[in-house]
């Protein structure tokens, strides 16, 4: 058995002030003994912890080592995440509990080495009840600590932990109930159609399972762990299937959440329609807990599969004008529905629109659209399967699941920009597309890396498409969603042991590369603050442009004192960079912006 710390011990590491044991203990039989400590996912691997002796649980550690890459355990975790920058302290190499992730099983920290707590938060409680919300609401508020939302931890931006916090852990809220025709509460008369009620913690691959079982298509992202009613729907949320039918946030009807001030509320058209507009986009972790979210579904239908590839040892030179081929088919492909992930040496798209995803045919109009690319791979020795399968369920079998179980367990940071349709319109569009690529490469990003969600609304018809009678799919995503056809990705993985100098380096490189990404598109481009990089200067512009204003205007109303924060979500202030409360960012932050104004 492992020997958790006392509870002081938690005080000295978790820079909490002003409470006292009481206060806690308190609080914990509010919320029905379910306030616990939180300790860093790695801790049953080591011998210290903050510098004191605790005894190593091999059992819990080699589960640990041999699934440090395996998403569920991570994503059922109180103290999971996905990346590492959500439990390290990113701006303290020294601050931090992880494993060498190079290989598998991870292997065993050195001797001597410490975990520490990084940012993983002090405390979390494990909500089941709204009273939970409101024990915590009313603490943060009497005693000044963080509050922060962990779900399934997916969060490129670390904004589901913080150093000192204590976490509100969202999780266990996992109903799930289908409707043949759902009706928005109060809204006399309107009805949404079909959809599903999916409680906050719901993963996606679970609603892809019970969608089917109804006979229906969930429009979900592409990782079967992440929170669908959590911060992929406030964030936006794209999945392959949205160039037909539109983001996650064009499709949900109704949230329930109990706003800062600790009342339930629904929102949806009728009902606190500018919450519902905010939490269409604005963010998770800013207006308020949710609880669950009801997202419109389609009936279910077959769906085309373009999975094309290179051999996997093409060079860069071959890869670049892979991309250009994408490119230069971009604008038709868009037309026709397809989405999907493009990549360096790849691509996998899906396209439900009837003509393509024909059983009867074969998929022949599928297969006649992806010629050219099929000639490409096939000509450099590369493979090309184009078919339909009978469901997206089918799809999400046979081509998802496969590669997307194991990501976890690595710091990487994504630094994503939408790109208007503007530039696949002319060989002129193209160049300078071609143009960013070569630079990027220059800056470290090999274009074999290159990585590009295709999931913006491009075919999908923004504010009409609604069976809603109003202005239902008004959302609050950077408008630049419905003109872009890319959503182009420059990515890297910072090493799980890299100094202070070599993670400011990566940081600096990536914050180079995501200026030249907005130079590119200017303000037609824009950036899914759901998959950022969190050092990006212009984030306010970039995340949500014209809608920063109105979106903050919300975030006043429904949470005046600022009960909820977190880095460069809406309310965010310049001021918070230099604060003790953000120091495993703003120290990084303030030596990126540096480095970018010097020039080195
Ligand atoms: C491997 C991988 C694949 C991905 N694929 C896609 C994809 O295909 N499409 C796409 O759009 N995105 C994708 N994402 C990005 C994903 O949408 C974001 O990481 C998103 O923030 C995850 O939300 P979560 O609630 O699951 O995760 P968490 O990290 O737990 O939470 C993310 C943010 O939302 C807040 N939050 C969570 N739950 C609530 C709640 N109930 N109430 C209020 N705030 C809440 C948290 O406080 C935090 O700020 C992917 C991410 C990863 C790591
Ligand atoms: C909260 O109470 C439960 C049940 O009494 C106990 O198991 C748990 O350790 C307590 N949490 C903390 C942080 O003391
Ligand atoms: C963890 O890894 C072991 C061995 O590799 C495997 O058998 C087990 O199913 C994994 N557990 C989880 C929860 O993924
Ligand atoms: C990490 O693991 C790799 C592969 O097992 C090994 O080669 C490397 O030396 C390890 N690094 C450290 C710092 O332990
Ligand atoms: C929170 O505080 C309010 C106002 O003081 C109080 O009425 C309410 O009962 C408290 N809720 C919980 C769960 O502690
Ligand atoms: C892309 O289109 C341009 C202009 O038609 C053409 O010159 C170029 O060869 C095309 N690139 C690829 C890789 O097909
Ligand atoms: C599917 O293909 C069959 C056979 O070619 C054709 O008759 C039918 O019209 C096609 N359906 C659609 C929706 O294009
Ligand atoms: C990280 O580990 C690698 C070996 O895996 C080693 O070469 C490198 O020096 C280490 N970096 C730091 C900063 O310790
Ligand atoms: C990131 O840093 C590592 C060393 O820590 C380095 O090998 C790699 O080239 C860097 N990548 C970029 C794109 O800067």
């Amino acid at each position: 058995m492992k020997s958790y710390p006392p509870l002081w011990l938690c005080f000295l590491v978790g820079f909490t002030q002003g409470q006292s044991d009481e206060a806690w203990a308190t609080l914990n039989a509010s919320v029905g003994g379910r306030l616990h400590a939180a300790m860093p996912f790695a801790l049953p691997c080591y011998s210290l912890y903050n510098g004191a002796r605790v005894e190593a649980d091999e059992v819990a550690c080699t589960l640990i080592r041999n699934n440090y890459t395996t998403n569920s355990i991570h994503a059922e975790a109180p103290n999971g995440y996905m990346q590492l920058q959500g439990e390290m302290c990113l701006g303290d190499p020294s601050d931090q509990c992880t494993l060498n992730n190079t290989a598998l099983p991870a292997s065993e920290p050195a001797p001597g080495v410490s975990c520490n707590q990084g940012s993983v938060p002090s405390y979390y409680i494990e909500v089941l009840e709204i009273s939970d919300i409101n024990a915590a609401l009313n603490f943060t508020k009497d005693y000044q600590v963080p509050l922060v939302i962990k779900n399934s931890g997916h969060d490129y931006m670390t904004r589901n932990s913080q150093k000192g916090s204590l976490a509100l852990w969202v999780h266990k809220l996992q109903g799930l109930t289908f409707h043949e025709d759902f009706a928005p509460e109060g809204c006399e008369g309107d009805s949404a159609g079909r959809a599903i009620t999916a409680g906050t913690g719901v993963s996606t691959g679970d609603i892809h399972i019970f969608a089917d079982k109804h006979q229906s298509t969930f429009v979900g992202g592409y990782s079967p762990t992440v929170a669908a009613s959590g911060g992929w729907v406030q964030g936006g949320g794209h999945s392959v299937l949205s160039p037909v039918y539109g983001l996650g946030a064009d499709r949900v009807v109704q949230f329930k959440i109990v706003t800062p001030d600790g009342r339930l509320r629904i929102a949806n058209q009728c009902q606190h329609e500018d919450l519902f507009w905010a939490l269409r986009g604005g963010g998770g972790g800013t207006f308020g807990v949710v609880l669950e979210a009801t997202h419109r579904v389609e009936p279910s239908m077959p769906v085309a599969v373009a999975n094309i590839r290179l051999p996997s040892d093409g060079t860069s030179e071959r890869s670049l004008e892979w991309i250009e081929l994408l490119a230069n088919q971009s604008l038709v492909w868009g037309k026709q529905g397809w989405g999907g992930h493009a990549g360096g040496l790849y691509l996998t798209y899906m396209n439900p629109v009837p003509a393509m995803a024909n059983l009867t045919d074969e998929g022949a109009a599928a297969k006649a659209s992806m010629s050219a690319a099929a000639e490409f791979a096939l000509a450099a020795g590369g493979s090309s399967v184009v078919e339909v399968l009978p469901s997206f369920l089918a799809v999400w079998n046979k081509y998802v699941l496969p590669s997307a179980l194991t990501t976890a367990g690595v710091t990487r940071i994504l630094a994503t920009r939408l790109m208007p349709r503007k530039l696949f319109e002319d060989e002129a569009g193209i160049a300078k597309l071609m143009g960013f690529m070569v630079a990027a490469q220059k800056l470290g990003f090999d274009p074999r890396n290159f990585y590009c969600p295709i999931g913006t609304p491009f075919v999908f018809e923004h504010g009409t498409n609604s069976q809603l009678s109003k202005s239902s799919s008004l959302t609050s995503v950077n408008p630049a969603w419905y003109n872009a056809l890319w959503d182009v990705s420059t990515s890297l993985t910072i090493p799980w042991n890299a100094s202070y100098a070599e993670r400011l380096q990566n940081l600096t490189a990536i914050t180079r590369a995501t200026i030249l990404a907005e130079e590119l598109t200017g303000t037609e481009g824009g950036t899914y603050p759901n998959e950022a990089n969190p050092f990006t200067p212009n984030w306010r512009e970039s995340w949500w442009g014209d809608n920063y204003a109105a979106l903050l205007d919300i975030k006043k109303k429904y949470d005046p004192e600022g009960l909820l924060k977190c880095w460069k979500c809406v309310g965010f202030e310049d001021d918070d960079i230099s604060s003790d409360r953000f120091r495993c960012q703003g120290k990084l932050q303030l030596d990126v912006s540096s480095n970018l104004e010097l020039g080195s």
